[in-house]
């Protein structure tokens, strides 16, 4: 059993310099070399323990402690909020994490995204406070530590520097989470580290990279020990043609060897596939040529991030797990990756609602989520929104309406379904953030429950519990007009009323308050009411308790659609009617 190389996700909002800090540590260029300056895909890079102590030869020098990991493998991930997906799937398969906050814009929207995933998957992070540089007034001051450097700017900018980082102190602890200044820290198990860096002026890399090192040393080694010989793991990251290559596959490999010619198995939609490897390849960290992007190896070890060629990668689903074959006929490798599949795929007997999304990955992610939001899923599936699924969503909404719709991330819809969802009237969701996709559908369906409620509380008889108040009848029938209290509830024009014994006496045909005809009236009010078919004295008596009539069916209706409506006050009033009606029927 050896150590393998942790797996470290750089995360966080786009622009606020992960590639720049990556750049930093590795002496590349990679950032301004990229579309637009935004990272669009995840990459892999290794920086060996040698690197690691070279980087900090300068600033913390003979203090290195002593490491047994081998160094850390980076992967790099997009910030832009559409590429949720490949931030996901960098986030899941990752052992710790770094998550890069611009300082002087502090939290921003992928920041939180980039936490929300770190937390689901329980990941150990850091978090570096970048472009310290553009802190107005910091002056950055050459070899020494970050620490060091920040005591001898001004006082003033001290004191920014500080306000800032508390900045990012608070928003972390208003989602729970503990942090502080790494060199203030004093239980890492119970505090996330902030390190303050400039990735320009290359100030603060040596202490980011020794609390990433340190962490992973300290805390992960059950997680890493991985076996040199052992049969390689890994996930795929992204699947796509090459110039001259074919169909390539990019994968993290995580545990054990992989190496030329092994034959590997992967998921595809139908279940899992097998391809023999043609092609191991490495990306170059510092490429002379367009051309020259990648070197050719035999074989790899945990960790790694390799690209993969090999006929019929075609059908391979980003975010599977691959596996070398064993050509053990006792070990059943490909039910893993099968359960895995299936699980994600499977089709529920009972009600839910469809999702459709652009990998394996993401509706992995879309799935957690509506599990924590105790959403169930009917079906999933890798692709557009067609016809069908719409049609599977109406039938599931002609008994439950709130999971009659469709969830789409980062697909698109064909025509002829965007029809037939207006024509069914089925609701479609459809997002490139994963997080809306699931927030949008939650706040829907509260809309729905509140109309829905709103209808029915207008629709129901209104529970309530009156006073007949004493020497306050104004006229004795048709109608009978008295002054009463309204002891609990809500009293509400055109309720029938019932005596304590279940008998109705007549109709609230208007209510009156201070001589001013009123819809309604709150617990404790005193109005005058006329109630038609009531007999002041004969079918009531001054100081008697009157309830409104509710058969047990609107009851149930009252208690399921408008709980919230009705209140503590409405629902003891209701508890009260029913026990007289449930007794009027014996
Ligand atoms: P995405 O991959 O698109 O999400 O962005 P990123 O987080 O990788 O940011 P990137 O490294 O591409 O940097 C974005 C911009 O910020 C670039 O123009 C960098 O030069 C600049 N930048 C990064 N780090 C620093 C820093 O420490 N100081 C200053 N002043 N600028 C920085
Ligand atoms: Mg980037």
């Amino acid at each position: 059993m050896v150590l393998r190389q942790p797996i470290v996700a750089v995360m966080g909002h786009v622009d606020h310099g992960k590639t720049s800090i990556l750049d930093a540590i590795r002496k590349t260029n990679v950032a301004k070399k990229e579309a637009g300056a935004i990272t669009q895909h995840i990459g892999a890079s290794e920086i060996s323990l040698a690197d690691i102590k070279q980087a900090c030869s300068s600033t913390v020098g003979s203090r290195l402690p002593d490491f047994t990991i081998p160094g850390l493998l980076f992967i790099d991930t997009p910030g832009h909020e559409s590429f949720t997906h490949l931030r996901e799937r960098g986030g899941s398969i990752a052992d710790i994490a770094v998550l890069v906050v611009d300082i002087t814009q502090g939290f921003q929207p992928q920041t939180v995204e980039s936490i929300k995933i770190l937390k689901e998957f329980k990941t150990p992070f850091v978090v570096a406070a970048n472009k310290l540089d553009l802190v107005s007034g910091w002056k950055s001051s050459g070899k020494c530590g970050i620490v060091e450097a920040i005591g001898l700017q001004r006082e003033d900018v001290q004191t920014r520097v500080d306000e800032m980082l508390y900045g990012l102190v608070g928003k972390l602890h208003e989602r729970g989470i503990e942090s502080e200044r790494f060199d203030r820290i004093t239980d890492f198990t119970k505090q996330v580290a902030i390190i303050p860096v400039s990735a320009t002026r290359r100030e603060g890399l040596a202490e980011l990279l020794l609390s990433v090192a340190g962490l992973s040393q300290k805390f992960l080694e059950k997680e890493l020990k991985t076996e040199v010989g052992g049969i390689g793991k890994g996930s795929v990251l992204e699947v796509k043609e090459e110039k001259g290559l074919g169909t390539t596959m990019d994968v993290i490999i995580y545990e054990g060897t992989l190496k030329k010619n092994d034959t590997i198995f992967f998921g595809t939609i139908n279940g899992s596939a097998k391809a023999k490897i043609r092609g191991v390849l490495k990306p170059k960290l510092k490429p002379k040529a367009d051309g020259d992007k990648f070197e050719y190896v035999d074989k790899v070890h945990a960790a790694a991030g390799v690209k993969l060629y090999a006929p019929g990668l075609e059908a391979a689903l980003p975010g599977s797990p691959i596996v070398v074959d064993d050509k053990n006929p006792k070990t059943d490798q490909l039910k893993e990756i099968n359960d895995l599949i299936k699980g994600i795929l499977s089709e529920s007997e009972s009600m839910g609602i469809i999702v459709k999304a652009d990998t394996i990955g993401s509706i992995e992610a879309v799935r957690k989520l509506l599990t924590a939001q105790k959403v169930q899923v009917k079906r999933a599936g890798v692709g557009n929104v067609v016809k069908k699924d719409i049609v599977d969503a109406s039938v599931v909404r002609a008994t439950e309406p709130y999971l009659g719709v469709v969830l789409a991330f980062n697909v698109g819809v064909a025509e002829d379904a965007n029809a037939e969802a207006a024509k069914k009237c089925v609701k479609l969701f459809s997002s490139d953030v994963i997080y809306s996709l699931c927030e949008d559908y939650a706040a829907w369906v509260e809309e729905q429950k509140k109309i829905a409620s709103g209808a029915a509380i207008e629709r129901l008889p209104s529970p309530a519990k009156l006073l007949v108040l004493p020497s306050c009848t104004f006229r004795e029938s048709k109608p009978a007009i008295f002054g009463v209290q309204v002891a609990g509830g809500r009293l509400k024009k055109g309720i029938r009323l019932m005596d304590k014994k279940g008998k109705i006496i007549g109709q609230v045909r208007e209510i009156q308050k201070d001589g001013k005809p009123v819809q309604e009236a709150k617990h404790n009010e005193e109005l005058a009411i006329s109630v038609e078919g009531a007999i002041c004295g004969k079918t009531f008596i001054e100081n008697d308790y009157l309830f409104t009539y509710i058969t047990r069916k609107e009851a149930d209706e009252l208690l399921s659609s408008c709980s919230e409506e009705l209140g503590e006050d409405g629902k003891a009033a209701l508890e009260e009617i029913l026990s007289i009606t449930d007794k009027s029927l014996i």
